[in-house]
């Protein structure tokens, strides 16, 4: 059996998705912006980021297998889809729902600095600082929360509680009957 508890409720989220968007356009006053979300948990955040924003934004998505189905990283990281625009010359702040071990991120990073963005930032909803291996510099951050697996607004579980407006930590009891 498992069971859900708010960590962040959706007014906590929205708020600070105000403030993030502020500080990106603070940072990128011309645009446009591209703003790359990681498919499939950021397409939420991404969403609500470049509808706060004034800066002028394109949006791209990028695919990256990482975690499989469970819980625990497979570390394997594949580029599953790639843009659909080239970003040479342009602001560039990449769109992430969690950073955990910062390898997806470190990878990624790589990957589009080789294509000569003008700038190249990071914005992540969560953070987990305690779980990392690879060090990333991320410049926007939403909430850092502690080592607990959490779902909700855009993050799964197994593809599943990706539409909660909320993020919570998902337990589960052993033993449960059901
Ligand atoms: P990293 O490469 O270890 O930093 O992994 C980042 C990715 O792992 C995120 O984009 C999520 O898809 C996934 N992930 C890490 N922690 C969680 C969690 O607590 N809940 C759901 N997905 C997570
Ligand atoms: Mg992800």
């Amino acid at each position: 059996m498992s069971s859900l508890r708010v960590l962040i409720s959706a007014e906590q989220i929205q708020a600070r998705v105000q403030e993030l968007a502020a500080e990106i356009d603070r940072d990128h006053p011309k645009g446009p912006v591209y703003l790359i979300a990681i498919l499939k948990g950021a397409c939420f955040f991404l969403a609500d980021l470049a509808r706060a924003m004034k800066t002028p934004t394109r949006i791209e998505f990028v695919g990256i297998s990482s975690y499989g189905k469970g819980k625990t990283s497979s570390g394997e990281v594949k580029l599953t889809k790639d843009l659909d625009a080239s970003i040479e010359g342009y602001d560039v702040v990449v769109v992430e729902d969690i950073v955990d071990s910062g390898v997806t991120l470190s990878y990624l990073i790589k990957i589009f600095a080789q294509r000569k963005p003008r700038s190249l930032r990071i914005a992540t909803l969560l953070d987990k600082p305690e779980r990392r291996q690879r060090q990333v510099d991320v410049n926007y951050v939403g909430f850092k929360i502690p080592d607990e697996f959490v779902v909700g607004y855009g993050l799964d579980y197994a593809e599943d509680y990706r539409n909660l407006k909320d993020v919570c930590v998902l337990s589960e009891s052993p033993g449960g009957t059901g």
